[in-house]
Order: C-alpha cells, then sequence, then structure tokens
C-alpha cells in the first residue's frame, strides 16, 4: 500500500492531528497497545494528549506502552534517557499504569536478554495496535540507522555518526551522547497494525521524499513503509516540500 500523506500548515496543527488518531485508537480500543517515539517531533502530540486527558477525561488505564528505543548506559534519572523523556512529556501526566509502560533497561547487564524478553512482552500484550515514528535526517525509524536490515528486530545498535550530531543539541557536547541504544527492529515495527510517522521541518524533506517514493531500500529505513498495509506520514509543509 503506498504511504498516504497528510500535509499540515505547520507543527501545532501536525501534533494535533497525531494526537486525535491516538485519542481516537484509545477511545475505540481502552486496552489500546500503543508503540511511542522520542525526540524533538512528538512532544506536541504528547502535549495535546496530556491536554485531552485532563479536559477530556482521555483515559489511559488501560493502555499498555511500548517505546522504540533506549540509550545503552544513561539510567532513567538521566534527563536524556528516553524512560526520563516519557514519564516527563506524559507518563507522569495522565493516568497510565507505569506497570503497562515498556521501555528497553538501557542499564541492563545482559542486553541479549533485555531484547529477548522485550520481544516476547509485546507479543504478550498481543502485538502493537499502533505504532508512532519520528524519522532521522538520515531515514532512520527507531535508531535503524542506513544499512539496517529489514527483517531486524529489538537489538543493540551503533548509534551512527550523523545521529549523534543530530542529537548532541539534547546533551552538554557531543561526547555525553551514547554510542550505543536498543532499538526494536524494522521488522518489529512493520508488524504494527498501524503506524503513524511524523515529520517536521526542511531538515526532514529529503528523508521524507525518498521514503515516500524513491526505491525500498535499507540504505533509507523509513522506505520499507511503503510495504506496509496501514502507514500514514503526518507532515507539516517543510516537511513535505521534496514530495
Ligand atoms: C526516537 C527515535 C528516533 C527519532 C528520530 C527523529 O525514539 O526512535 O528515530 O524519531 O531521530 O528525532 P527528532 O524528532 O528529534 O527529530
Amino acid at each position: 500500500m503506498p504511504i498516504k500523506v497528510l500535509i499540515t500548515k505547520n507543527y501545532d496543527e501536525l501534533s494535533e492531528k497525531a494526537a486525535k488518531i491516538i485519542a481516537d485508537a484509545i477511545r475505540n480500543k481502552p486496552n489500546l497497545v500503543l508503540g511511542l517515539a522520542t525526540g524533538g517531533t512528538p512532544v506536541g502530540c504528547y502535549r495535546e494528549l496530556v491536554r485531552m486527558h485532563k479536559e477530556k477525561k482521555l483515559d489511559f488505564s488501560r493502555v499498555v506502552t511500548f517505546n522504540l528505543d533506549e540509550y545503552i548506559g544513561l539510567p532513567p534519572t538521566h534527563p536524556q534517557s528516553y524512560r526520563y523523556f516519557m514519564n516527563e512529556n506524559l507518563f507522569n501526566h495522565v493516568n497510565i499504569r507505569m506497570e503497562n509502560t515498556h521501555i528497553p533497561d538501557g542499564m541492563t547487564d545482559d542486553p541479549q536478554k533485555t531484547c529477548e524478553e522485550f520481544e516476547k512482552a509485546i507479543e504478550t500484550a498481543g502485538g502493537i495496535d499502533l505504532q508512532l515514528l519520528g524519522i532521522g535526517a538520515n531515514g532512520h525509524i527507531a535508531f535503524n540507522e542506513p544499512g539496517s536490515p529489514f527483517n531486524s528486530r529489538t537489538r543493540v545498535v551503533e548509534i551512527s555518526e550523523q545521529t549523534r550530531k543530530d542529537n548532541a543539541r539534547f546533551f552538554q557536547s557531543i561526547d555525553e551522547v551514547p554510542r550505543q541504544a536498543i532499538s526494536m527492529g524494522i521488522g518489529t515495527i512493520m508488524e504494527a497494525r498501524k503506524i503513524v510517522l511524523l515529520a517536521s521541518g526542511a531538515r526532514k524533506a529529503d528523508a521524507v521524499a525518498k521514503s515516500v517514493k524513491g526505491p525500498i531500500t535499507e540504505e533509507v529505513p523509513a522506505s520499507i513503509l511503503q510495504k506496509h498495509p496501514n502507514c500514514t506520514f503526518i507532515l507539516d509543509e517543510a516537511a513535505a516540500s521534496k514530495l
């Protein structure tokens, strides 16, 4: 199925559209299994979900979540860990049960086992109903950098230099950006029943265009989404400018 593309005026509208899709999915299925992303792009969507919880009683009490990735070596108390990010931006402000939130443990001393258990937990939950994604300027999804096998599963990955540079804005210096992460695989992501990818800003325009209408190649990880039966890109005008 071709990727469905929704172009919004700006970041606020993108965030509202994404939050509405998630809210509708939760109302349809209160025990939704929801895949989540971190990074700058989904922050507005999470803010909107928090507002809907407070003002419209959007109920997270039975929602189960799985995050795409976590840095190796950052504890949950580290402000740049993805666990900390999720707690700050969403979980602490809605009525989700913390035991229903799953993020790979970046401090594990047995990464292999952690990855296997993460995959098992997704399976036990019944699979991911709706997966939210961002996209890297190099076309990565989660921390599946260019060259990642399309059939990859949750595993330890090396973070590319470009992505480390891109993410350095969140750290004091690039030296502090971890070199490895635990990431859901592309095969894992493709099993989600519905995928919504968010991209904002001109920096993402190339990766978005290649993913939507370029050849399907492991050099552009998000290009595999052209093969997903139910995938929507929500873009602002700048991110859509090369389509
Ligand atoms: C985050 C993740 C990454 C980001 C991507 C875009 O969990 O898996 O793939 O979605 O790097 O990041 P931002 O939104 O900061 O541009």
